[in-house]
């Protein structure tokens, strides 16, 4: 049997997922197939998604606008999902559509498979700048993970409480962050602070040498707030990663299988460059 897989949201014709998904279907030797669906506004999305109970596909990648809006259309959504109040990926499990939420997860592990010091540290000091949906994915894909040690740092403080609520992490303010940086080992920036402009959220001055820095933001990949981590002397870690473990981890769940995605990091590179 061929796999039916679709990736659908507006607008979606640059995505970068159709070839990812494709390159893993081809390397795992499975069948089958990843196309776009564009949805281009909401009024029509729930004839849509009757349209694509009928289709009877395998499973879909869901991403913006409506990764809040398929919500309501699942049968069931998993925990992280819940947590984080969106899902971006829906396997069909029996006949029941159930929701997941592979970002924040499939960031975690770009991170832990890149720094393998951090993957053996639960208590490494972690701070994430930013409190928006993407913060949020990635905070619980920490907690999931087990990482005990984490503090948010947003402009707006309440977006933070709202994020860590009923659990033991810290809030601060980008002031506060920006004069103790020196005491986290890994910075995760998830502002939109530096996309297309060259502005970064806090000053890194202050870092200590061998500091993983990551940055979410992948337009330009290399972003001011990188190449000041980069110049004291951090590791960085580029924001398109979380684009293809995120993929690794749905397509995990669609197959039950984990793919090797060796290459496909500098091969995303020369595509988004
Ligand atoms: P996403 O869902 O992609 O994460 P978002 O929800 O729009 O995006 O969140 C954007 C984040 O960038 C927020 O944390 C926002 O801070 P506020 O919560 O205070 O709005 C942050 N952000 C955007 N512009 C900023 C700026 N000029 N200075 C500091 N933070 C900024």
């Amino acid at each position: 049997m061929s796999l039916k897989l679709k990736l659908i949201g507006y607008p979606i014709k640059h995505s970068l997922s159709p070839w990812i998904q494709s390159t893993f279907l081809e390397r795992s030797g499975i069948e089958g197939s990843y196309t776009l669906h564009e949805i281009p506004s909401k009024e029509i999305f729930g004839e849509e998604m009757k349209k694509l109970r009928e289709a009877e596909i395998n499973g879909f990648n869901i991403t913006v606008p409506y990764k809040e809006t398929i919500i309501p259309y699942l049968d069931k959504i998993d925990i992280t999902a819940e947590r984080v109040g969106a899902v971006n990926t829906v396997s069909l499990e029996g006949n029941k559509w159930v929701g997941y939420n592979t970002d924040g997860i499939g960031y975690v592990q770009a991170l832990r498979d890149k720094f393998p010091d951090m993957d053996k540290d639960i208590d490494v000091p972690i701070i994430i700048l930013g409190a928006g949906g993407a913060a949020r994915g990635i905070f619980h894909g920490l907690v999931q993970a087990g990482y005990k040690n984490l503090t948010l740092a947003n402009r707006t403080r309440s977006k933070c409480e709202d994020i860590t609520n009923g659990t033991s992490a810290s809030v601060i303010t980008l002031e506060e962050a920006e004069k103790n940086i020196a005491a986290y080992n890994v910075i995760i920036q998830t502002s939109s602070v530096g996309m297309n402009e060259a502005k970064q959220i806090i000053d890194l001055s202050n870092i200590q040498e061998g500091t993983i820095v990551s940055d979410i933001v992948y337009q330009p990949l290399v972003t001011q707030f990188l190449k000041q981590a980069g110049e004291k002397g951090g590791r960085i870690h580029y924001g398109h990663t979380m684009l293809l473990y995120q993929a690794q981890k749905a397509f995990e769940i669609w197959t039950n299988k984990k793919v090797d995605v060796h290459g496909m990091d500098e091969e995303m590179i020369a595509k988004i460059k």
